[in-house]
């Protein structure tokens, strides 16, 4: 089975898909996480020159991208971490606009998913990695919520941004998200469309449960 969950920056997407995969006993992969390797290793290796596109393209076509548990390792360092800093956050929405480098991501991901039953999250996951998945779900939530939730998390790692400031970030990733050419993030027409605003974590969960129990038979 494959389960495809895209939406915006901040709309509770991969807590869900963690926990939807386990329930079944399906590989979560995290998409998000692949792009923002990328911009990870661009940022170590050239800079801040991601107006650099072959040198861009270069790094990732040598960049070797691997989960281990909830670990993220890029040529075999663990970048965990590092993969969440604003900056990376920042540069990631420059690194994922360029076709080469969605079309390298992409095929791996549908590598993946050709061995796994998967939960994948992302922003293309169901109009492009995955457009036969069983299941589609489009998670949203107010822009004011979803700039709330990450500056919890942010906080909690010793951040000092305003929330006006993050709200500002958020909004500049989904305009870039929605707006690029190559794999925007858009909501298909097949998909189960969740308004997380207002909701825990276990009735976003519920609900998804339902729609995949139903869809099981
Ligand atoms: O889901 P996330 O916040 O970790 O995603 C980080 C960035 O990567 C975000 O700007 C959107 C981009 N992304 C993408 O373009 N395509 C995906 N399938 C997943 C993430």
């Amino acid at each position: 089975m494959q389960i495809a969950i895209d939406g915006p920056a901040g709309a509770g997407k991969s807590t869900i898909a963690k926990k939807i995969a386990k329930t079944y006993d399906m590989t979560y992969l995290d998409t998000g996480a692949m792009y923002r390797c990328i911009a990870h290793c661009v940022l170590d290796q050239i800079g801040d020159q991601f107006d650099n596109e072959a040198e861009i393209i270069r790094i990732a076509q040598e960049t070797v991208i691997q989960f281990k548990g909830d670990l993220v390792f890029c040529n075999n360092k663990d970048v965990t971490k590092e993969i969440r800093t604003p900056l990376v956050s920042l540069h990631t929405s420059d690194i994922a606009k360029i076709k080469a480098v969605r079309d390298l991501m992409v095929r791996q991901q549908r590598d993946y998913a050709k061995d796994h039953a998967v939960v994948m999250d992302g922003r293309d996951i169901g109009s492009v990695v995955l457009p036969e998945a069983e299941l589609k779900f489009f998670l949203d939530a107010d822009i004011l919520e979803r700039a709330k939730r990450r500056k919890k998390e942010l906080d909690a790692k010793g951040n000092d941004k305003a929330l006006e400031e993050i709200k500002k970030d958020i909004e500049n990733r989904d305009m870039n998200d929605r707006n690029r050419t190559e794999g925007p993030l858009i909501q298909v027409a097949e998909a189960i469309v969740i308004d997380t605003t207002g909701k825990s974590i276990d009735d976003v969960y519920d609900e998804i449960i339902k729609h995949i129990n139903e869809a099981l038979g």
